[in-house]
């Protein structure tokens, strides 16, 4: 169980999307600072809010931000990126891009900030996979949500000696500019936030966000067949 109420947190991609979301209902729940990222950061009018520069593919700029963010007690590894294309066809350096963003990069973050959280009391790691993480049809970016999913696992184990919680959260698909594009119900991204947060509030491991994805886990161990998604565009 991780207390919000007069946290630290630092939220990667927190200035739009989900994570603007997760930065609005940490600081609605009474986290006392949150650190908000982005590659180019907007100032905020909230002082609560600290807006910080982060790529979280470039090793330099994560350790610039855990130099300033000493204080954190929660990481939600919110970042990533989406380059739709069918595997068969798809830009190599887009996969590779992918890959850097959506699993080296919270890995990097995971690595960075642990000593952080064990400093201060343990705390939370909150990562951000998806629904592709296990059906079909999400070519490259399905695969680096399934390899950050797996991350996540074995960081569970690992982090639990410090007694970091550490929350896995998949959705559908969620009202923001990744995917614009694509038709299909979109939950909010503060119901997204709210889901999250309650979860993590209470204790849990893993959080699945919506009725698609409780389906979905729960056909697992069904037919890998079954296991596949037509995205309309
Ligand atoms: N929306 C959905 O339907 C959905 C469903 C399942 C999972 N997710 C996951 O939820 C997370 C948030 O997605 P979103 O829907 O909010 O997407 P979004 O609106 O496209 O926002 C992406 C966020 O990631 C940040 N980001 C991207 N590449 C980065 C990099 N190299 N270094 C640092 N930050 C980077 C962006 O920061 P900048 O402001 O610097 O661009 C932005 O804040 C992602 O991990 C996504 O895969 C989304």
């Amino acid at each position: 169980m991780t207390d919000i109420d007069g946290a630290v947190a630092l939220v990667t991609g927190g200035q739009r999307g989900l994570g603007r979301a997760f930065v609005d209902e940490l600081l609605r729940r009474g986290a006392s600072k949150v650190y908000a990222t982005a590659r180019n950061p907007e100032p905020s009018a909230d002082p609560r809010v600290v807006p910080l520069a982060l790529e979280v593919t470039d090793p330099e700029s994560v350790a610039a931000v855990a130099a300033v963010a000493t204080d954190v007690g929660i990481v939600v590894n919110n970042a990533g990126v989406l380059y739709p294309s069918p595997l068969l066809t798809a830009d190599i350096d887009n996969v590779r891009a992918t890959f850097e963003t959506n699993v080296i990069g919270p890995l990097r973050i995971a690595q960075t900030f642990a000593p952080v959280l064990a400093a201060n009391g343990g705390g939370a790691l909150v990562d951000i996979h998806s629904v592709l993480s296990w059906i079909a049809g999400g070519g490259a970016y399905g695969a680096s949500k399934a390899a950050f999913w797996s991350l996540t696992n074995s960081l569970r184990t690992e982090l639990t000696g410090q007694g970091t919680q550490v929350v896995g959260v998949h959705l559908g698909f969620a009202d923001t500019d990744m995917v614009k594009a694509i038709t299909a119900e979109k939950v909010s991204p503060a119901q997204v936030a709210t889901a999250v947060l309650d979860g993590l509030e209470k204790g849990e491991n893993e959080v699945l966000v919506d009725d698609l994805t409780r389906h979905v886990k729960a056909a697992l161990s069904g037919p890998v067949e079954n296991l596949t998604i037509r995205i309309g565009r």
